[in-house]
């Protein structure tokens, strides 16, 4: 059994409704460009995101499926949007609509982009025990959340 006994994985940062968070990888889905928005969400400077895969602010809670989806609608030469939900430096985390497709340069595919949205709240819950079930389908694992006074985590640290 894993206790985790970091709160921060709780704290959820709002996407803000006038900013654009946009990123654009290379064709194996390493960071070349990542404005100041995604920076200040993820927690990251976007140096250190430069040169990193975008697997970098992937969140445990996501399953595997939803990226293969996206990979493979991205080799048949498609866009794909879909909910995301990431992981911040600090392991916290942000949910976002992504729109993510191809840039071309004289009709060659050369990199990939992703510009992202807000998500209401219904649509958070309503992905948060979509992707809970899909995980635990593929994985066989689950996420328990216990929620516990100080005093027992003092013990637990003992
Ligand atoms: C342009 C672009 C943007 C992406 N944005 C994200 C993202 O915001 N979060 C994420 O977890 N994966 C994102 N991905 C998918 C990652 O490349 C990767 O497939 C995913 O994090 C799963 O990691 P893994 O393949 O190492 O398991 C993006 C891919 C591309 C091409």
């Amino acid at each position: 059994m894993i206790v985790d006994k970091s709160f921060k994985m709780f704290i959820e940062t709002e996407v803000p409704e006038n900013e654009l968070i946009i990123s654009r990888t290379d064709l194996n889905g390493v960071i070349t460009y990542a404005n100041d928005t995604f920076a200040k969400i993820s927690g990251y400077e976007p140096e250190e995101l430069i040169g990193k895969p975008h697997s970098i602010v992937r969140h445990p809670d996501m399953p595997k499926s939803v990226f293969k989806e996206l990979w493979d609608t991205l080799k048949r030469g498609e866009s794909w949007s879909g909910y995301i939900k990431n992981l911040r430096k600090d392991k916290g985390y942000y949910w976002v609509y992504a729109h993510i497709s191809g840039v071309y340069k004289d009709g060659k595919l050369v990199e990939y982009k992703s510009v992202r949205e807000p998500v209401a709240k219904p649509i958070k819950i309503k992905m948060q025990n979509h992707y809970d079930e899909l995980r635990e389908k593929e994985e066989n694992s689950c996420r328990i959340v216990i929620y516990s006074s100080c005093d027992i985590l003092d013990k637990l640290k003992e």
